[in-house]
């Protein structure tokens, strides 16, 4: 409507301006009429073709296209308890059960700041110093915490070339937009008994509507290879893929699972953990991951569970409440002792980088073998960012040794937590796919840390913050069968539905 009105304003001016020698007005005429001629060709266009909005005056469109993007606070320092509880060296080591919520962290004041970049501290000042000291950030001022990040959906240059390419190379999956599609989910939620756990599982849960599940990723210069099974195991043929990582790693893992197996119990796969280390330990409830293996392809899918992607060390074997060094300038043993036998491995790691959890866990941070004392990665966002920037150098170190390994890091998976966090009454309650015709335009992540981390690197990121942003109604919510009552779960994702885009998007890059 806006667009209607400047193309016709002057039109109407001209045709208020009195009689003119007949020259002037035949010329009046042609103007008005090549002015009108434009002005249909282009709102027709419009219509067809959503690249042309950018090149239109449009900002109030796009960036109207997001407003619940503003209001989502990336990663606040509260989060939900890690499912698995047990840790490496065979050590139970918090008895809580699996889901739930982190109760230890009201302690936990001092840390926060996730996705930050260095620039950022000096628009943190802006912001007065009682955020500063406290570090906390209120849920008021999530949304200019969102914006300082950049998470806004960014407008493109009218130079963007319009053809579309199936170079996946060329693409960046991370820019596109989510669209209607009844060939989706790829499996069904009330299937898949053998991976989906049925807290995972909205389909086996109070909610009602399913809309969320019927949405594929578009990426905006090229046409995604749909996901089959068969293909995805042709292509793992003899090779194994390893998700290293937190629940949402393990999220994505059993929505991998899923994928190949289209939900289908399949009796022929093979349960390899013990190959990799992954039994029960002694005392313990589960092994720290899952590992299985495909007969007819023999290709093997791993999910191994390191919350903070560093090597945990017990300070005294002997004593069952030992503290844990967490090294955070070592890769965890698993990847240092199994990336040889490791063909595609997918890294994560974030919302468990807080006070609450390593306290309750009893790890204490060690950097060079011995505790850090250095002020500068004391804090929890910049000892993430140190060991984020520390593993991932480490795999880019080993890749000249195994020149076919493909290293990804996954950036991190939003929350959404409005009104509160998880602990205080915070909801993400829509259930309508608001994301449906939104364009993510972004060029870069908005997970710094992880970008940061990546460039230069044979790391590749697998960039799915911005897209997953705007699936605020695909999270498990209020429907948790494994949560407190009046407490939601809007950090992990209800399956079907985005991690399995995440996958999609990892299925076209290997
Ligand atoms: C993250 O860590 C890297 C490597 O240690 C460092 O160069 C960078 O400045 C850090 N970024 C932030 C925001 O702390
Ligand atoms: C599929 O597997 C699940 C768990 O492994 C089992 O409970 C279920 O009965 C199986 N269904 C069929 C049809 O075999
Ligand atoms: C399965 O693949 C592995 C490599 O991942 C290879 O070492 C092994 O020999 C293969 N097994 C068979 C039976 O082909
Ligand atoms: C940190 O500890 C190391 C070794 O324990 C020591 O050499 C160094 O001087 C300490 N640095 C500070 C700033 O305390």
């Amino acid at each position: 409507m806006d667009l209607k009105f400047c193309f016709f304003f002057p039109f109407s001016l001209r045709m208020k301006g009195g009689p003119y020698k007949l020259r002037r007005r035949a010329k009046e005429l042609s103007l008005i009429l090549i002015v009108l001629v434009g002005a249909t060709v282009l709102l027709w266009t419009w219509d067809r073709s959503p690249v042309l909005t950018s090149s239109l005056p449009s900002k109030n469109k796009l960036l109207h296209l997001s407003p619940d993007i503003k209001t989502v606070p990336l990663e606040p320092k509260r989060h939900v308890k890690e499912e698995i509880s047990t840790l490496t060296r065979s050590e139970v080591i918090n008895n809580k059960e699996e889901h739930h919520f982190d109760e230890t962290s009201s302690t936990d004041t001092t840390e926060t700041v996730p996705i930050q970049k260095k620039e950022e501290e000096a628009t943190k000042h802006k912001h007065g110093p009682k955020r500063e000291k406290t570090g906390v950030i209120k849920t008021g001022s999530s949304s200019t915490q969102i914006e300082e990040t950049k998470n806004v959906i960014l407008l493109e240059k009218t130079s963007e070339k319009e053809e579309k390419t199936v170079e996946n190379q060329a693409c960046n999956h991370a820019k596109g937009k989510w669209v209607i599609d009844d060939r989706r989910p790829l499996y069904s939620g009330f299937g898949c008994k053998q991976w989906l756990a049925p807290m995972w599982a909205c389909r086996l849960m109070q909610r009602q509507d399913f809309a969320f599940e019927k949405t594929r990723w578009q990426p905006k210069d090229c046409d995604m290879e749909e996901f089959e099974g068969s293909k995805f195991l042709a292509r793992m043929r003899d090779k194994t893929l390893a998700f290293v990582g937190d629940s949402l790693g393990r999220q994505q893992f059993q929505s991998l699972m899923c994928m190949i197996t289209a939900g289908k119990n399949s009796s022929d796969v093979l349960d390899v953990g013990k190959e990799y280390g992954l039994v029960i330990p002694p005392g313990g409830k589960r092994p720290n991951g899952w590992a299985y293996r495909f007969p007819s392809t023999n290709t093997t899918v791993i999910y191994y569970w390191s919350s903070t992607l560093c090597d945990l060390e017990p300070l005294n074997v002997k004593d069952p409440h030992t503290e844990y060094a967490m090294h955070l300038d070592r890769p965890p043993a698993f990847l240092h002792q199994f990336l040889p036998k490791i063909d595609v491995v997918v890294l994560n790691s974030g919302h468990h980088w807080n006070r609450g959890k390593l306290m309750a866990n009893r790890w204490v941070m060690y950097v060079g073998g011995v505790p850090n004392n250095n002020s500068k990665i004391a804090d929890m966002g910049s000892a993430k960012n140190f060991t984020i920037h520390s593993t991932v150098k480490w795999v880019d170190s080993q890749l000249p040794k195994y020149p076919l390994l493909k290293a990804f890091y996954r950036s991190i998976s939003p929350r959404h937590f409005v009104n509160g966090d998880w602990n205080t009454g915070g909801s993400c309650d829509n259930t309508t796919p608001m994301s449906i015709g939104k364009e993510v335009l972004q060029e870069e992540s908005s997970d710094y840390s992880a970008a940061s981390a990546v460039r230069g690197t044979g790391v590749k990121l697998l960039d799915i913050t911005a897209l997953s942003q705007v699936r605020d109604e695909g999270h498990i919510s209020q429907f948790s069968i494994t949560a407190t009552p009046g407490v939601q779960d809007c950090l992990h994702w209800c399956l079907p539905g985005v991690p399995d885009t995440w996958n999609e998007i990892l299925f076209a890059q290997i």
